[in-house]
């Protein structure tokens, strides 16, 4: 125990001392504990934070060679503590929407914290996305830097029943490719668990491209089925649906903006819906494959999750960014893997609860190219 604990310290100085290089300012909440995490192999670069375990930059060449960052967000951590757009974090400890901030585990009531309306999102105004988590590991270069970071969170957080140990790595490894690997295990309850990592791409990158929406990136989902969401995008009828001869069939390559005007995400038109992802859950499959032609940009990602949610940033509005740039709708899309929205609500959904000696296994891979 006292070696991880050094480790978290030698880490914590090393990002401190990365911090001295003039990266990032370190004032607000935790300000002392928190610091910028660079993971680089060769022109590949992402930096995370251990403030919500936030993927904050991914940088890669474009077919040019040019690099530009593809991950939306912010410059400095101080407007990352502002945040309200979901940035990059891992969201949890049930991510996603719940239907009246309430659930009923074993026989008991819970009440969570509603924040989205009469509902609760992402686990509630200040959980896992809002908190210092712990540095464990972190390797910033050589073949496959990585960095690994946990959080405790406590019984009763958020409404949520017993305390949950929560690991996040992000793993760089060749040829641009970043994973993302989430577990978790329930100490001494029983809890619903679902994690998702909130990031916002736009393969045109910072500089010339976000000037350019996504709309004409084209996307091509391994989702044949969607969880069916009313206006405030809960699966309220617990209904799927085949995919095909609707605006949320992108089974071929089609571009994100080519139907977008006929679907609505809640009040909004874009997408926010939650998609089926063919296969077997469990198992690490293909879920997406976006390309941006202007920049010859392209990602696949793969995951062994039961759903994705696909948004298109249908709030994003004005919206301050880095570099002095403003995010407009659809300036990125998000891709949260996961597991059904709302299944603490919905027997009919495989279930997310999380029993004491079970393992939550959540792993994502991003393989990019140019
Ligand atoms: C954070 O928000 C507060 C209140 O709106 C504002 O005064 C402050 O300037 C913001 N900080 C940053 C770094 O954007
Ligand atoms: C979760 O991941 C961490 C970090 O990689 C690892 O140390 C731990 O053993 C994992 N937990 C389980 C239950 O596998
Ligand atoms: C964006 O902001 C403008 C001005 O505040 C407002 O009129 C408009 O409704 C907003 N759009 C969305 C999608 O929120």
């Amino acid at each position: 125990m006292a070696g991880v604990q050094l480790l978290a310290l030698l880490s914590l100085a090393v990002a401190a001392s990365s911090l001295s290089m003039g990266a990032q300012a370190t004032t607000g909440p935790d300000a002392r504990k928190v610091g910028v995490y660079e993971l680089k192999l060769g022109d590949f670069s992402v930096k995370v934070t251990n403030w919500g375990a936030r993927l904050m930059s991914v940088v890669l060449p474009d077919s040019k060679g040019n690099l530009a960052d593809v991950v939306l967000g912010r410059d400095t951590l101080a407007e990352y503590f502002n945040d309200t757009s979901y940035f990059g974090p891992i969201a949890g400890r049930v991510a996603q929407r719940i239907s009246r901030g309430r659930f009923v585990l074993d026989g008991k009531v819970y009440h969570l914290q509603r924040n989205d309306g009469k509902n609760t999102i992402h686990g509630g105004g200040t959980a896992f996305s809002k908190s210092a988590w712990t540095v464990k590991e972190y390797v910033g270069g050589g073949d496959s830097p990585y960095i690994t970071l946990y959080y405790r969170s406590f019984d009763g957080e958020q409404g949520f029943p017993g305390s949950l140990d929560t690991y996040v790595t992000y793993r760089v490894s060749g040829p641009y490719t970043l994973g993302v690997h989430m577990n978790a295990t329930a100490r001494d309850r029983a809890t619903p668990v679902n994690l998702l990592l909130h990031a916002y791409w736009n393969l045109g990158g910072h500089g010339e491209g976000i000037g350019r929406d996504v709309l004409g990136h084209t996307l091509r989902l391994h989702a044949s089925r969607y969880a069916v969401l009313d206006a405030e995008l809960l699966p309220s009828s617990g209904r799927v649906a085949p995919v095909a001869g609707t605006p949320l069939d992108f089974r071929a390559p089609t571009p994100i903006g080519a139907r977008i005007r006929q679907v609505t995400g809640g009040k909004v038109v874009g997408y926010d819906a939650n998609y089926i992802v063919d296969g077997e859950p469990g198992s690490m499959r293909p879920v997406a494959e976006v390309r941006d032609a202007a920049s010859g940009r392209a990602l696949e990602l793969w995951a062994n999750q039961a759903t994705v949610q696909f948004y298109t940033g249908n709030w994003l509005n004005h919206t301050e960014g880095k570099g002095g740039e403003v995010y407009n709708q659809y300036a990125g899309f998000t891709l949260e893997t996961m597991g059904y929205v709302d299944a603490v609500n919905h027997p009919e959904f495989p279930s997310q609860t999380l029993r004491p000696g079970q393992e939550y296994k959540h792993d994502m891979v991003f393989k990019f190219s140019f």
